[in-house]
């Protein structure tokens, strides 16, 4: 029995150590952030996840509860990208713009970086109605998935720290604006016509430019939509000859930067 008590001190021992030591590890984790933005450097660095991935992987080989302590470790490190999270953004951001501008590829690499939640509205239409966005505007009509979109906006109203994807017409309705900007910080991506057209050539998801890959055809619609695009963002970001990784970069510099010129601007 005795030896029992003192295995049982010998552990919550161990775990006093270990929440000591995750409050420590998150609190550097907010000195590393507020050290990268005095110094005017990226917040997003994968080479330094894959070198703490390739660590932990070597570290643990062959040792005995590898899996559950991997599952423990990568607890761990989504909670320190919650943590990051939580200081840039305390709302949700809203990608908007032209189809092949680029949303779902920045929704992704965001999401995983920050441990955000990721919502691709076309693909929670499509999976809540149970068929494509191209059967819904052939079978329902484009009315009908408009509408599908404006209740998605107002459901996502009651959450933040969710990225989310909206397909390219999101922003022309009036009242969608209205609905995005209520829990959000809209993000409007852009792309030259030729940059558009060479990522959606080889894809067939998109009834309204389905019969009109062409520059020409883009160009003219992307001119028809410019003005409400732009008067729904809160910032803007040209995609065209960047990585994903530099887009969220930007994405990031900018938000913050405008975070803090509002605060300032109440501060004042
Ligand atoms: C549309 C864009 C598509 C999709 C639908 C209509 C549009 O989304 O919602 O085909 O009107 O621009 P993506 O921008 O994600 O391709």
């Amino acid at each position: 029995m005795d030896q029992l008590e003192m295995l049982r001190e010998d552990l919550s021992q161990c775990d006093e150590i270990l929440l000591n030591m995750l409050l420590l590890r998150s609190h550097i984790i907010e000195r590393i952030m507020a050290c990268k933005e005095a110094n005017k450097l990226p917040m997003l660095e994968p080479l330094q996840e894959e070198m703490l991935e390739k660590w932990l992987e070597k570290s643990l080989e062959g040792k005995r509860h590898r899996k559950e302590l991997r599952e423990v470790y990568d607890a761990i490190l989504r909670c320190g990208r919650k943590i990051q999270a939580g200081r840039v953004f305390d709302y949700n951001i809203v990608l908007i713009g032209f189809m092949g501008a680029g949303k779902s590829t920045v929704s992704s690499l965001l999401s995983s970086a920050f441990a955000m939640e990721r919502v691709e509205m076309d693909e929670v239409i499509a999976a809540r109605e149970a068929m494509s966005i191209s059967d819904i505007f052939e079978t329902r009509g484009e009315e009908y998935f408009r509408s599908a979109e404006t209740s998605l906006l107002i459901e996502m109203q009651s959450k933040k720290n969710v990225v989310i994807s909206c397909g390219g017409g999101v922003p022309l309705r009036e009242r969608n604006v209205a609905e995005m900007k209520k829990n959000g910080k809209v993000v409007l991506l852009t792309a030259k016509p030729e940059t558009v057209l060479e990522r959606v050539k080889e894809e067939h998801v998109r009834p309204i430019i389905e019969d009109h890959k062409s520059v020409e055809f883009i160009a003219e619609l992307m001119a028809d939509r410019r003005e409400k695009y732009e008067a729904a963002a809160d910032i803007m970001i040209a995609t065209d000859g960047k990585s994903a990784l530099d887009i969220c970069n930007e994405l990031v510099d900018q938000l913050m930067k405008a975070q803090t010129e509002v605060k300032n601007g109440t501060e004042n």
